[in-house]
């Protein structure tokens, strides 16, 4: 009998030959999960996952002689792929912090089988062509499975042509548009809205509303640039986009929001979805003074206060989502005074292996784990087929270890940002094996897969 090393070199030969989005060898997409304790809903049942043709065949307690590649799951926890709403995988333009093979390497390697990339590269994601010259470039190079949010636009055809080229959102960032966008004005924000709820594409929005005068580019600290902008620039931003949506009737995902009140007020209005991001969970800002540009990102880490109230919220079911906000950047950059540091910082290695720590100390369930990480943010975006271990959803799945424990060492990243303020942190619980549409893609420490293994996604047809 073939050895699984074998296998594994001529799949991954099969693989790399990949030349179209569609490409997608079926044999490949074969494979028997036996023995996990799988997730169902309420709690883990012990049994096999048959995976055929990238999709979950069976589930049951014994499942023998299916002539496919097998993997020993006993003792691991088997949970649906994680999906991350929130990256920047910097291709095409800006590969040098990242590309489509190290971003999707990074997802895989922390459990993440869907990424949905963010707009704001170069060239951006502002017009369908260029959303579908992102989609083949991914499509040579993903490891998981890839769908692109574009950049807010103002003209109403340019928005249907988007949502026809089948963008995840539209993302409004208010510091700094990405496209040319009037962000200072609420008709414009309504218009876009509009057109968006119509074609029924949501908005997502980075809610930081500054204000000319209060520029934040001559602070000379790194805790001065966070004091630069406080909570104050999101309530208000919150406060005027839930106005001008209430009108606009569409749906809203407010993106790594820092504050318990916009939780709140965005559980309490229809049509609205939050964020939160694990670095503004658990992290404060009195760590910027050692850490500085580790922990540099906008909008800023908190007091320990916030910090502590945004948990507790989360914690409670407040909260829609956990997204990593992986937005990676090369140290060389990042390495230099405030004003010229660039914010940011990667999280799709560390998400994971710090939520399931929450849950080793019993203060976050697991339930709660996936429904932040894998059902509401599938819910949100239309992912129909996803975030489910059962007959006919994709093969999707993350075997998890959930009593290894390991330290955080942003040296041993796929990612090309090697560096997080999270180094040195104790983690309890830690990813196994991801498998992407029934292939293994990572595996103790590796990549198993070849490059362009993963699939580019289409919203609305997934
Ligand atoms: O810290 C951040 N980095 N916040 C953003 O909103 C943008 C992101 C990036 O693209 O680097
Ligand atoms: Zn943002
Ligand atoms: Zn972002």
């Amino acid at each position: 009998m073939e050895s699984s090393s074998v296998r594994t070199a001529q799949r991954n030969l099969a693989r790399s030959k990949k030349t179209t989005e569609t490409a997608v060898d079926l044999e490949d997409r074969n494979i028997l999960v036996k023995d996990a304790d799988i997730w169902n809903g309420k709690g883990f049942t012990r049994g096999c996952i048959l995976i055929l043709e990238g999709r979950i065949k069976r589930i049951a307690r014994s499942i023998t002689d299916s002539g496919v590649e097998t993997i020993d799951a006993l003792g691991l926890k088997a949970l649906p792929g994680l999906i991350d709403v929130h990256v920047h995988l910097r291709d095409i333009g800006l590969a040098y912090k990242e590309d489509f093979a190290t971003g999707t390497a990074a997802a895989a390697a922390g459990g993440f089988t869907t990424v949905l990339d963010m707009p704001n590269t170069v060239p951006p994601t502002d017009s369908a062509s260029r959303l579908i010259e992102k989609r083949r470039v991914a499509a040579q190079k993903t490891y998981v499975n890839v769908g692109f949010h574009a950049a807010a636009v103002s003209d109403s055809h340019d928005i249907e042509s988007l949502a026809d080229a089948g963008a995840f959102s539209l993302k409004l960032y208010m510091p700094k548009p990405i496209a040319p966008f009037d962000v200072e004005n609420d008709q414009a924000i309504e218009k876009m809205m509009r057109t968006a709820g119509r074609v029924g594409t949501p908005v997502t929005v980075h809610a930081e509303d500054l204000v000319t005068g209060e520029n934040t580019s001559k602070t000379d600290s790194f805790e001065a640039a966070a004091e630069a902008r406080p909570p104050i620039f999101e309530t208000r931003a919150v406060d005027r986009l839930l106005r001008i949506q209430k009108k606009a009737r569409c749906h809203v995902h407010y993106c790594h929001l820092t504050l318990r009140s916009s939780l709140t007020k965005i559980t309490g209005s229809t049509r609205s979805t939050s964020e939160v991001t694990p670095h503004h969970l658990l992290l404060s800002k009195k760590i910027l003074s050692s850490l500085r540009w580790r922990a540099w990102m906008v909008p800023p880490l908190r007091s320990e206060e916030t910090r502590w109230s945004l948990l507790k919220s989360t914690l409670t079911g407040l909260c829609s989502v956990i997204a990593s906000d992986h937005a990676p950047h090369a140290v060389i950059e990042k390495d230099q005074s405030v004003s010229k540091s660039p914010p940011g910082i990667p999280g799709l290695e560390t998400t994971l292996p710090l939520m399931l720590t929450l849950v080793n100390r019993q203060q976050m369930s697991l339930s709660l784990l996936v429904k932040l990480l894998c059902d509401n943010p599938a819910r949100i975006f239309g992912l129909k087929s996803k975030a489910k271990l059962r007959r006919g959803a994709d093969g999707d799945v993350v075997l998890v270890d959930l009593k290894k424990k390991s330290m955080i060492d942003s040296s041993k990243f796929f990612s090309k940002a090697k560096y997080s303020p999270f180094d040195g942190f104790r983690t309890q619980g830690a990813v196994h094996s991801t498998i992407v549409g029934g292939g293994v893609v990572y595996r103790e420490g590796e990549i198993v897969a070849g490059e362009g293994s993963g699939s580019v996604l289409r919203s609305g047809s997934c």
